[in-house]
């Protein structure tokens, strides 16, 4: 069981997720957190950790090898859970060269760092370390309405500059345990959502739009599917794999939960009504605006997860509904978290603009 662990962009979504799941999972692990605050980290996802003290922050970026270096040898890391990268499909198709910066460059120098330090100088032992990557079912391409779900066979055909990123760090990695013996671990999961979650993914951007009385952009016609996975489910399943995980295999992660991408808008919109009735009277429903199609709109996502049941015993805890039951609900505890991710600036008006 490894003890110190290196988390990379654990002031995410889901890093900051992994985090406390982590911190309250297991007495006896020491997190370090290192994240270089892009517009998608905050320290507002770290706020009131419990139990503080096994968590320490370290700003920086991935792409400084030498810093990453330094901090596997000053808190001897036993495992390192890779989730920093740009994650929005929307945004690389706007600006691709992030995407090749961080998650296909900036892996390949956590990799650098890795081999030198455990492998070249063997300046901590190779013996029980992991390196786990996480990455996304959007490596695999788009499904057809009665194509079988993806499985950790299903061949790599990745279609936006994020998936082909994710994809190519993806082959990265393989090749370091096949080239070098680097002990690693990938999982690939379907659309995560719950607390936390940066208000330009469909889920979050609803509920906060909703909120604010602004419209709900449904791409297209909103027929594309998506298998939705509550993030502590993710969690849970990062961890199984990171403990008991097989050296060098792939784990795909799924919520078993798809549905087309205007069923959720509009499920969210029934449990805005009944817990947050608008003034008005009205449903929220009715700010649901049909907008332009995202470029190259995979059609649909899903994944098999039997591997992951069978052989380590995960299973989803979530069912959509009372994950999206906890999702509202966390939103709407949480107002002054939307209120300080928006009021940072960037995310304002950016759909509106691209897709209005
Ligand atoms: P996110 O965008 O919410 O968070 C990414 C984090 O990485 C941020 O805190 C950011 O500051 C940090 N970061 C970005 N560039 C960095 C760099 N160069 N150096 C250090 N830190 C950097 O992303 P997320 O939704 O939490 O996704 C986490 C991981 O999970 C990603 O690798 C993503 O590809 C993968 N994933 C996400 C989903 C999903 O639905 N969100 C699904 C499957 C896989
Ligand atoms: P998103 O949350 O961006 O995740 P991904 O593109 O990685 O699946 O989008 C989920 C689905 O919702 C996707 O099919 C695009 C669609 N979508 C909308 O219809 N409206 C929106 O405002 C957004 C952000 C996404």
């Amino acid at each position: 069981m490894p003890k110190n662990i290196l988390v990379t962009g654990g002031a995410g979504f889901i890093g900051s997720n992994f985090v406390r799941y982590l911190l309250v999972a297991n007495p006896d692990v020491r997190i370090v957190n290192y994240d270089s605050l892009t517009y998608a980290g905050s320290l507002e996802n770290l706020k009131d950790l419990p139990d503080p003290e096994r968590h320490i922050f370290v700003e920086g970026d991935i792409n400084d090898q030498g810093k990453v270096e330094g901090l596997l040898q000053e808190y001897k890391i036993d495992a390192l859970v890779h989730f920093a990268a740009e994650s929005h499909v929307d945004r690389s198709i706007l600006g691709p060269e992030a995407f090749i910066q961080t998650n296909i460059i900036g892996t390949f120098r956590l990799l650098e760092a890795v081999r030198r330090v455990y492998i070249e100088e063997k300046l901590l032992p190779l013996e029980g370390f992991r390196f786990h990557h996480i990455s996304t079912d959007e490596v695999f391409g788009e499904l057809g309405t009665d194509d079988p779900p993806f499985t950790e066979e299903t061949p790599y055909a990745p279609n936006s500059p994020y998936a082909a990123s994710k994809a190519s760090s993806d082959h990265l990695v393989r090749a370091y345990h096949h080239t070098y013996g680097l002990p690693i671990l990938i999982t690939n999961c379907t659309n995560n959502y719950g607390p936390y979650q940066y208000p330009e993914k469909l889920i979050p951007l609803t509920i906060s739009n909703a909120l604010a009385g602004k419209r709900l952009p449904v791409y297209g016609q909103g027929k594309q599917m998506r298998d939705w996975l509550y993030v502590s489910d993710h969690c849970s399943a990062i961890w199984e794999a990171l403990q008991r995980g097989k050296v060098g295999e792939t784990y795909a992660v799924g919520g078993d939960t798809q549905v087309v991408n205007l069923e959720i808008v509009e499920t969210l919109c029934e449990i805005l009504d009944e817990l947050k009735p608008r003034a008005s009277g009205e449903s929220y429903a009715e700010l649901i605006t049909f907008v332009k199609d995202r470029p190259g709109h995979d059609w649909r996502y899903d994944i098999d997860s039997s591997k992951i049941k069978s052989k380590l015993g995960w299973q989803a805890k979530e069912t959509l509904h009372s994950g999206l039951m906890k999702t509202v609900q966390w939103y709407l505890d949480n107002a002054q978290w939307i209120e300080a991710i928006n009021s940072e600036g960037e995310y304002k008006g950016w759909i509106k603009e691209n897709y209005g």
